[in-house]
């Protein structure tokens, strides 16, 4: 079974004080209403990390992240940062991929692969975001476009490998819109993954891999889209800066 994983991804958002005060409140709220097993992770500011983990420490539910690295592991790529410094800190997960850094970013299905890999060097877990844009879901071949960017940045991994990653579907017209997918929409496109997974590394490998949907969750439509057989988890931007809408996903899932 995979794991069933809520994260919050904070995007450029939040001052320094603000960012100690919302991850107060999300780790007491945690710690008070949560129960389960679901693994609840943050990804704030990068700037943020590493004083953010004192504030985690007692609540292991919480893990963080961080919402980039470069593909190389050091070096003269000034601004960037790299797996091994994430490792450093003792961060477990990394984005890759999101819609917008490929959008404004310009990262491709190639560079983003070079990302995985460095990442799983360093024994990072990468959150793989792939996803249509509004143009794509409208052609009739949107999932085979998604299914493509698992294609080019992840089939080059093993078996052993893959069951490293975590991939979140991430519509990108769903993406603070306030459009969401509709449960089924989501549902669909989690099982043609799954089943994209499936064919390439079996079906005990692809059941245990986490699918988390991302696009306009909020505490309202949490449990609906979390409802879906292949839907792990979910991966939430805006709502994720508000505590308590934050919190109530947590407990959706
Ligand atoms: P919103 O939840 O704000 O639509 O953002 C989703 C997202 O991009 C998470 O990575």
């Amino acid at each position: 079974m995979a794991k069933k994983i809520v994260a919050g991804n904070w995007k450029m958002n939040k001052t320094y004080e603000e960012a100690l005060a919302l991850v107060s409140e999300v780790v007491n709220m945690v710690k008070d209403e949560v129960t389960g097993d679901v693994r609840v992770i943050l990804f704030p500011p990068a700037l943020y990390v590493s004083t953010l983990r004192s504030y985690v420490k007692d609540a292991p539910a919480i893990s963080l992240g961080v919402q980039n690295i470069y593909q190389k592991a050091s070096g003269a790529y000034t601004g960037e940062i790299s797996a091994p410094m994430v490792k450093s800190l003792g961060i477990q997960y990394v984005l890759v991929g999101h819609s917008e850094r490929r959008e404004y970013f310009d990262e491709t299905n190639e560079v983003l692969a070079e990302k995985v890999n460095i990442a799983l060097e360093n024994g990072l877990t990468p959150v793989f975001c792939c996803g249509e844009s509004l143009q794509q879901r409208q052609n009739e071949d949107y999932k085979g476009f998604v299914k493509n960017q698992l294609t080019e940045s992840l089939f080059h991994l093993g078996p052993e490998e893959i069951q490293k990653v975590v991939i979140a579907y991430e519509p990108i017209w769903a993406i603070g819109t306030g459009l969401t997918a509709s449960a089924e929409q989501a549902q669909e496109m989690h099982k043609a993954l799954r089943d994209h997974l499936s064919e390439k590394y079996g079906s005990p490998i692809a059941s245990g891999i986490s699918i988390l949907y991302g696009g306009s969750v909020g505490a309202g439509n949490a449990a609906e889209l979390f409802a879906g057989p292949d839907v792990d988890g979910g991966l939430v931007g805006g709502a994720s800066l508000k505590s308590r809408d934050f919190t109530e996903i947590i407990k959706a899932r």
